[in-house]
């Protein structure tokens, strides 16, 4: 896959087509990013961590709960290159802890590549990670593991100096051997220019059309998500509009007592039923 995914990232980008990323959190929603074969990357996001499992951010989620649902996608993806984020603190406190936590989500959570925030702080990281032979997606801009130091989820490099550190923090992940790398919430401009400035691909997300690709989190797109809509969502459908059709369907038909009917229920042979009768 990993050949696929370069020879395909440089195709695709020479003829301008733009990357598809979504993320996934169960074998279901891998399976069904595995039928489209427009889907190029299938990400593993922390995002895990409010959308599917309640907590209030990301930085709540374990290394053990990123396996688990990494494994259960992994069951059901085909084609698509598996990512998975690096949790909060499974790459802060060593460059060694970083690679056995790497190699964790490679062996037990079955991914192919691992995505990790932050810039030039983390370079040996990456560095050290991608002379393993464990590929990195880079996340930079808006860092929503670090949301309390950024003073919540606002847009990042909107100053020249915020847009110079940017620029400064991508090119540093690219050297160090990141593969790609996300780019969240950002002014258009600065990321097509950062975009023009990397030979990796960027994966915008709140960053424009400019960049390489594009990543959306399953439950935005698919309006399940019954929370903040950020301006840079657009819902593609309504799970949740159908959703709570069909429950309030099977709830009603139960109460009316329409539900079950004959044809949904065994019924036992006549004779037989008659001698146990009697
Ligand atoms: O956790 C996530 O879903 C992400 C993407 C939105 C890039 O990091
Ligand atoms: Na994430």
């Amino acid at each position: 896959w990993w050949v696929l995914f370069q020879s395909w990232s440089c195709a695709e980008r020479a003829k301008k087509i733009p990357i598809t990323v979504v993320t996934a959190y169960d074998y279901p929603t891998g399976l069904a990013c595995s039928m489209n074969p427009q889907v190029d990357v299938v990400l593993v996001g922390d995002s895990l961590a409010q959308v599917c499992l309640g907590y209030p951010s990301t930085t709540e989620l374990t290394l053990q709960e990123m396996i688990h649902h990494s494994r259960a996608v992994a069951r059901g993806t085909s084609h698509p290159l598996l990512v998975a984020d690096m949790p909060f603190g499974s790459y802060h406190i060593s460059t060694s802890d970083a690679v056995s936590n790497a190699i964790k989500l490679v062996q037990d959570g079955r991914v192919e590549a691992v995505k990790m925030e932050g810039g030039a702080e983390i370079v040996d990281i990456v560095r050290k990670l991608t002379s393993v032979g464990i590929p990195v997606m880079a996340h930079v801009g808006l860092l929503p593991q670090r949301y309390i130091a950024l003073s919540g989820y606002r847009v990042q490099g909107r100053t020249v100096e915020g847009a110079q550190k940017l620029l400064r923090d991508a090119l540093a992940l690219q050297e160090a051997g990141a593969f790609s790398m996300v780019v969240e919430a950002v002014p258009q401009e600065l990321a097509k220019y950062i975009t023009e400035k990397l030979s990796i691909p960027t994966i915008g997300i709140g960053a424009g059309p400019s960049t390489s690709g594009q990543v959306l989190v399953w439950d935005d797109l698919m309006g399940t998500w019954p929370g903040h809509k950020a301006k840079f969502v657009r819902r593609f459908a309504d799970l949740k509009g159908a959703r709570d059709i069909g429950l309030q369907n099977y709830t009603s038909a139960v109460k009316n007592g329409s539900f079950p009917n004959d044809s949904e229920s065994y019924s036992m042979d006549e004779a037989e039923w008659n001698k146990f009768l009697e």
